[in-house]
Formats: C-alpha cells, sequence, structure tokens
C-alpha cells in the first residue's frame, strides 16, 4: 500500500492511474477506523481497480468547543487495518496543506445543511462538503463510498455531487453495527462502561419503531412517540432530535410513503450519538433497512 503524504504527489499518483485506465475508488474517513470503514473499503474493493482511502480529522468541520483535539487518531493501527483489506493507496494529507493560509472558500448546501444536525453543529456540513470537493478533485474518483449511518452527510454530498457536475458517482452502504445493535463509530470509544451499555437505546428503540411498521402503522406521530420513549427509559440519554423525514428533502413527514428515514440523535454522558432507520415504500410493499 502506497501511503502518501502531499497533495501534489496525490494528485501525480491519481492522474497516472487515470490514464493507465484504471477506475479508482475514494472511501474519505476521519481515520480511528473500525468494520463501518472497512465495509466501504470492501465495496470500493470489488468495485474498483483502485482503493484509495483518505484520512484526515478536518478541521472545518468541527465546532467551538467538539471533539478536535480529543478525536481518536490511530494511525498505525488504521494503516494495518487497511493494508490487510486490500487497499492500494492511504492519503493522509496534512491540514496546513488542506487549508493553507488565506483559505476562504466554502462548498455551502443550502436547506439540507441547515435541519438536524446542520441546526445543533453550525457550520458543520459546510466543512464536510468543502473537504470532500477538495479530495474529489485531489483523487478524481469515479466512485465515493459513504456510510448510510451519516445519511444527512450523505444526501448532501449527493446533492453537491449532482449540483456541481462531479464526476464522482456517489455510492451510500447500510450501517454496520456492534453485536448489541449499536451502530460502529469512532466515537463510540469516548462511552464509559455503563455508557456503552446505554448507547444500545437507539438502536433498540428504532427496532421497536420497524415492528410497528412491520405490523402496519403508518402514521409518523405514533411512531414517533414509541422512538422517544423507547430512548427516554433509559436514564443516560438525552434526546437531541428524533424525526421522520423524507429520505430525499429532510422534510418532516406525516405518513410513511416513498423513501422515509426515521432519524435519532442523543446524548450519552457528554458523547453524541446519531443512528437512523430507512423506511423504503414501493407500490404499498415495505422495505425496512436498520
Ligand atoms: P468518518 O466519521 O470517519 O466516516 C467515514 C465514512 O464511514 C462515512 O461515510 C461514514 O458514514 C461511514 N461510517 C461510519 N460509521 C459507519 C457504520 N457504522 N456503518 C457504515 N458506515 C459508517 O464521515 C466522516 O468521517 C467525515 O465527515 C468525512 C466524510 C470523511 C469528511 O471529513
Amino acid at each position: 500500500m502506497e501511503i502518501v503524504r502531499t497533495i501534489e504527489w496525490m494528485k501525480q499518483a491519481a492522474r497516472q492511474a487515470e490514464a493507465a485506465g484504471g477506475v479508482a475508488g475514494l472511501v474519505p474517513t476521519m481515520g480511528a477506523l473500525h468494520e463501518g470503514h472497512l465495509s466501504l473499503v470492501r465495496a470500493a474493493r470489488q468495485q474498483c481497480s483502485r482503493v484509495v482511502v483518505s484520512i484526515f480529522v478536518n478541521p472545518k468541520q468541527f465546532g467551538p468547543g467538539e471533539d478536535f483535539e480529543a478525536y481518536p487518531r490511530n494511525f498505525k493501527t488504521d494503516r494495518a487495518l487497511l493494508e490487510s483489506a486490500g487497499v492500494d493507496c492511504l492519503f493522509i494529507p496534512e491540514a496546513f496543506e488542506i487549508y493553507p493560509a488565506g483559505f476562504c472558500t466554502g462548498v455551502h448546501v443550502p436547506g439540507l445543511s441547515e435541519t438536524f444536525e446542520g441546526r445543533v453543529r453550525p457550520g458543520h456540513f459546510q466543512g464536510v462538503a468543502t473537504v470532500v470537493l477538495k479530495l474529489f478533485e485531489i483523487v478524481r474518483p469515479r466512485y465515493a463510498y459513504f456510510g448510510r449511518k451519516d445519511a444527512q452527510q450523505a444526501r448532501i454530498i449527493r446533492q453537491m455531487a449532482a449540483d456541481l457536475n462531479l464526476d464522482a458517482e456517489i455510492i451510500v452502504r447500510p450501517i454496520v453495527r456492534e453485536s448489541d445493535g449499536v451502530a460502529m463509530s469512532s466515537r463510540n470509544a469516548y462511552l464509559k462502561d455503563g455508557e456503552r451499555r446505554a448507547a444500545a437505546v437507539l438502536h433498540r428503540a428504532l427496532h421497536a419503531v420497524s415492528l410497528k411498521i412491520a405490523e402496519g402503522a403508518r402514521e409518523t406521530s405514533s411512531l414517533l412517540e414509541i422512538l422517544r420513549s423507547t430512548v427516554d427509559s433509559e436514564p443516560l440519554a438525552k434526546i437531541d432530535y428524533a424525526a421522520i423525514v423524507d429520505a430525499d428533502s429532510f422534510a418532516p413527514a406525516g405518513f410513511l410513503r416513498g423513501n422515509c428515514l426515521v432519524l435519532i440523535a442523543a446524548r450519552i454522558g457528554a458523547t453524541r450519538l446519531i443512528d437512523n432507520l430507512l423506511v423504503e415504500e414501493r407500490e404499498g410493499k415495505f422495505t425496512l433497512s436498520l
């Protein structure tokens, strides 16, 4: 596995591989890799002749008082995991090169960036979209892989790619979970013992909603009640938001129709976790993806 630390080198390597007729897949990450990240790598490995993974803890997507400094950084473990996953190239740029003095451009996807995660974390999605566009331009992937764990992020990247006619096709992959249902996240490392157990309540609540849908419930108000009351039953959990939205517009939905997302964000102690359930309806037939 080639390890590339400068933008110039990465651009050169990417353009050479492109000229040789390769199909490049990019998996952008902030490191502290887990099975969720590796599932994206495996999807890329299947589809592409060349797999590039980036690790960059992007300062522009952390707000003041958020966990930029504390964010876990495990370069050696990450490198070993990517090597055994058959990654061709690891791009690990420095912040001073990504954001040199005087850097001032930002990519803003209005509307979608201001609700839910964007409301709780102002500026977050502008930081995400800006760095992802930069990575796309440096690496020039044919495919780029994102997780549905961060459903709003994936939706915003898709919008940006469509609006700016980017060549990269955005692939969104399912949520990978721990054995108790907790969605894998680099931030799970912050959870203390009791908190780690409490974190499973998000999945339990989404699961309870999925059972109700399977039983025939279609009105979102009653489903939201189940979602909220299940999370509220866990004393360590504090809901940030609970919502059922249209998966395209992220506008709240009254009834389940087309593609909807059941969204939950909660604090477990000091750690903020998000999770979701995808509900797809075609001609009255429902598919639920947790
Ligand atoms: P990070 O949190 O490291 O996540 C990198 C990718 O892994 C994202 O697309 C995320 O949705 C996906 N992912 C995380 N946990 C997952 C899980 N349990 N199952 C499936 N996929 C999962 O998201 C970011 O980094 C950054 O915002 C980034 C896109 C790299 C821009 O800085």
